[in-house]
């Protein structure tokens, strides 16, 4: 949540600054704003902030008219503490306009900060918990420290999870970085130093990245890079892989990520495969957990939020079926504090597309704490969970820029399936033709998502006739209701329609009272062993009025006669159906959300990166 982007040494920050924030906006859209050390400006700090809702940078850049600089900050904000005004869009200034600063996460002792700041005679101007921070290290420049020392010993004061960037007006080519749980990437190129909290914003500019760790702090200057403790200890950084081309973050020629990323899917899928089956079994060189300590394990809790909870719903349940172990999935944010009993011999399993999550991170952090062995799969390399579990798992889906998760969830799904068929074949619960057959239906699945996405003209037809719709019920039974989940979150998501999702049993125990003609039901139908069950439940709806839409197997003549839309997927084995069913309900909220002239890039109140609890 929120982006930060810092550079100095540049002949052009402003216009480095905007391109920055442009390719970091997908982490907050609610106001952006850039400051630039100028020792002719009054003050020394040359501040433009705007708050127009995902069209701030446009208004930056149309209002501004920047002084000469080398060295500059930027923010586009996800709002937490105050309203998303101009007012509290970041960049925020001490008293003087002397030290600039710009924040991500959230600074839990802000108040009593504040309080003393007050008291001694601070005017703060806004309702944030960042502002605190330019005070303080207002403080401490008065106090005769340099910018570098002065971060140091004000990030010694800040509770909560954090990421700065701060200038002062006195060190016009310094930027002074620190986190604290928030993620926050430094790095140097010839002449030039840059601070970002996001890899996709530095592609372009360079490779020599490094990732500063809780509690470092870093003055980055003109092609330098010096990283110290809180206490000003000398350390040396920890350099970052970037696996990621520029073009990975650039639309190209789509209309926005959303679509580039729905029709990347089949390359996701296939670049996530790469390498991980050979001749029916599957492999991951990569896993720093061995075979022995995989055997060992007797019990699996997947944690997520959101579509990656959908995905380990549908991890847990192959686990199960697969490897014959127990598994469960739970919500990140549940897990973290409901006191969970867990031993050497839990596997927790936590899958998260940016690794950063907060809830899944404490969860993770959580689960170490109370002795659970822990696995990541995640897409971003190097990212704070990776570095946090004892084994991590890629998905190899590439940069996802749009909001709403698309192909980072089918290769979610996609990996760990492949997993839960690793721990079959280790704890020999499968038979070994059987798992390599299921082996070879994994490999399939992108051919069979490239199928699906050839059928996207059909699916936006039904779209067509669902854009006026404001209530659907998402149904489905054992792996369809997963898909279901996903199908209802991405309609609320992006087309802001109320969308529920229900096992397809659960209706008769109280939501059925619902529904009426005015009704639309999405069911999951595919030819599952549960399949008769869901005609039943269709005949329920229909005998109630609702106007039901099935997503069913490619030809099933059967189910399209009983109901009155039909969104039509190639036919796989039953628990791999997640990844080709959920294509439709993808386009079917994408269409409907362009329909009523949502930003599908950039929906209301949502950011990519949750980076508060
Ligand atoms: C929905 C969506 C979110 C994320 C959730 C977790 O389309 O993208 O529900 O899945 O915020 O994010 P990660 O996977 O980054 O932990």
């Amino acid at each position: 949540m929120c982006g930060i982007i810092g550079f100095t040494g540049s002949d052009d920050p402003f216009g480095a600054l905007l391109d920055g924030l442009t390719l970091l906006e997908y982490r907050g859209y609610d106001s952006a704003g850039v400051a630039l050390v100028n020792p002719s400006e009054s003050g020394g700090i040359w501040r433009s902030r705007a708050a127009v809702r995902a069209q701030s940078i446009p208004e930056l850049k149309a209002a501004a008219d920047p002084p000469a600089a080398r060295a500059g900050i930027g923010h586009t904000r996800w709002a937490t503490h105050g309203a998303p005004t101009e007012k509290n869009a970041h960049p925020h200034l001490d008293c003087r306009g002397e030290v600039a600063v710009v924040h991500n996460g959230i600074i839990e002792n802000y108040r009593e900060l504040s309080a003393s700041l007050v008291a001694g005679g601070h005017t703060l101007s806004s309702q944030t918990d960042t502002e605190v921070v330019a005070h303080l290290v207002e403080e401490e420049l008065a106090g005769g420290a340099g910018l570098f020392e002065a971060v140091q010993r004000c990030s010694r004061r800040l509770r909560g999870d954090f990421a700065l960037a701060i200038v002062s007006a006195g060190e016009p080519d310094l930027i002074v970085a620190t986190r604290q749980t928030s993620p926050l990437i430094v790095g140097r190129a010839e002449g030039l130093g840059v601070v970002a909290s996001d890899i996709s914003a530095l592609l372009e500019t360079t490779r020599e990245l490094y990732a500063l760790e809780d509690g470092q702090v870093a003055a980055v200057g003109p092609g330098s890079v010096e990283v110290v403790d809180r206490d000003g200890q000398p350390l040396e950084p920890t350099p970052i892989r970037v696996s990621w081309g520029v073009q990975a973050a650039r639309r190209e020629g789509y209309e926005d990520f959303m679509s580039k990323e729905i029709h990347e899917q089949p390359r996701a899928l296939a670049d996530t495969l790469i390498g991980r089956v050979h001749d029916g079994l599957t492999e991951f060189e990569e896993l720093a957990l061995s075979d022995e300590e995989l055997a060992s394990i007797e019990r699996v809790v997947v944690i997520a939020c959101g579509s990656s909870y959908h995905a380990g719903y549908i991890g847990a349940a192959s686990l199960e079926q697969w490897a014959r172990i127990p598994a469960h999935a739970e919500i990140a944010s549940e897990f973290r504090y409901r006191s969970p009993v867990l031993d050497g011999s839990t596997l927790v399993v936590a899958i998260s597309q940016s690794g950063e999550t907060v809830d899944t991170y404490h969860a993770l952090r959580e689960a170490r704490r109370r002795g659970g062995r822990t696995l990541v799969i995640t897409n971003v390399v190097d990212s704070l969970m990776a570095r946090e579990a004892d084994g991590v798992l890629y998905t190899r889906a590439g940069p996802e820029i749009g909001v709403a998760s698309t192909k980072c969830h089918v290769a979610q799904i996609l990996l760990v399936q492949l997993f839960a068929l690793h721990l079959a074949r280790i704890r020999r619960a499968l038979p070994p033709e059987e798992a390599a057959r299921l082996a070879g239906a994994i490999e399939a699945l992108p051919g069979l998502v490239e199928e699906a996405l050839g059928k996207a003209e059909r699916y936006e037809k039904v779209a067509e006739e669902l854009s006026g719709v404001n209530d659907v019920f998402f149904l489905g039974r054992n792996i369809g209701y997963p898909i279901a989940l996903e199908g209802a979150l991405k309609l609320k998501e992006l087309a802001y329609v109320r969308a529920e999702a229900y096992a397809a049993g659960e209706m008769k125990h109280g939501p059925i009272s619902l529904i009426d003609r005015h009704s639309v039901a999405v069911v999951v139908a595919t030819r599952g062993p549960l399949w008769p069950k869901l005609l039943a439940n269709i005949e329920e709806l229909r005998a109630r009025g609702a106007t039901v839409v099935a997503v069913t197997d490619e030809g099933d003549a059967e189910t399209a006669g009983l109901v009155e839309l039909v969104l039509e997927v190639p036919p796989t084995e039953e628990l791999l159906t997640p990844v080709v069913a959920v294509v439709p309900l993808q386009l079917l909220a994408y269409a409907v959300a362009r329909e009523r002239g949502n930003d599908v890039d950039r929906p209301r109140n949502l950011a990519k990166v949750v980076t508060v609890e």
